[in-house]
């Protein structure tokens, strides 16, 4: 199968131009799966929550959405886009997939970065998996990498590939994801942004570029230019990501030692220092 990110540069609150440009510029890919930045229609640096409420849309019925379903439709793709979605008064940073019979699912940002925290209220989504068929993906936005168990409950799920929309700042996700994939034996493809938003005084924020697609065994298969836009594709085979040992007598999923991982879900422990 074909896989597909698309490297861009949108221009805060021009929903309408930036989601024209996406049309354009993925119009003439032939691909399966086809992943979007985070924001990618509205940008990123919100200065007000009324700003996020203005730009913000439904799923499915807003104008970025039905766009995209339409693309969807008519190349006959699966696509994973970030969006600012408002559910009556609540808003989300939030991801959706669509494919070319419709709304496959949504999925909303459980670590909200920095300002996020004033501007949107946190994911109740969870982290949840859709089988397209073809295979499973799981989906999650920017700041989950920076949380391990993101990428695992992804990849215990049943996830072949994870949908990593992003608006990067921190310099070190794209390393990072190289161990997710390790780990996790699964193809990761993180669609990134470039360029600089410095709104309302605020610190500007650049964005890293280099959107990547990993395999299964963290190797990086296609990583764009730190600046450059454009749709940058791979053939992969999901069939690679369900194959989880590491030698002949390891196993990623079947040697953890789940009864000594309490920790993780105990709520107390976040309290520590
Ligand atoms: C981020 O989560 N957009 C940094």
């Amino acid at each position: 199968m074909r896989v597909g990110l698309y490297q861009s540069h949108p221009i805060f609150g021009e929903v309408d131009a930036n989601v024209e440009r996406a049309m354009e510029d993925l119009w003439e890919i032939k691909a399966d799966l086809l992943v979007l930045p985070e924001l990618f229609a509205t940008g990123y640096q919100f200065i007000s929550k009324e700003e996020v409420r203005k730009l913000a849309e439904e799923i499915p019925n807003g104008k970025t959405c039905q766009a995209m379903l339409e693309l969807a439709k008519r190349k006959n793709v699966h696509i994973v886009f970030g969006l600012a979605e408002r559910e009556k008064e609540n808003l989300y940073n939030a991801a959706a997939v669509v494919g070319p019979a419709g709304l496959v699912g949504r999925y909303r940002k459980t670590h909200l970065f920095f300002d996020e925290k004033t501007f949107f209220d946190p994911g109740d989504t969870g982290f949840q998996v859709f089988d397209l068929g073809f295979a499973t993906v799981g989906v999650m936005i920017c700041f989950d990498w920076w949380f391990p168990e993101s990428a695992r409950v992804l990849a215990l799920l049943g996830a072949d590939i994870i949908c990593h929309p992003a608006n990067l700042v921190l310099p070190d996700c794209q390393e990072a994801m190289k161990t997710r994939s390790l780990e996790n034996g699964v193809f990761t493809i993180t669609a990134n942004r470039v360029g600089t938003e410095a709104r309302g005084g605020k610190e500007p924020l650049t964005y890293t570029g280099e959107s990547q697609i990993v395999g299964p065994r963290g190797r990086v298969i296609i990583r764009a230019g730190k600046g450059e836009t454009g749709v940058f594709t791979a053939d992969i085979d999901p069939e690679e990501a369900r194959d989880k040992s590491i030698t002949a007598r390891n196993h990623r999923f079947q040697d953890r030692r789940p009864e000594y991982y309490g920790p993780l879900t105990n709520p107390e422990i976040n309290k520590s220092p």
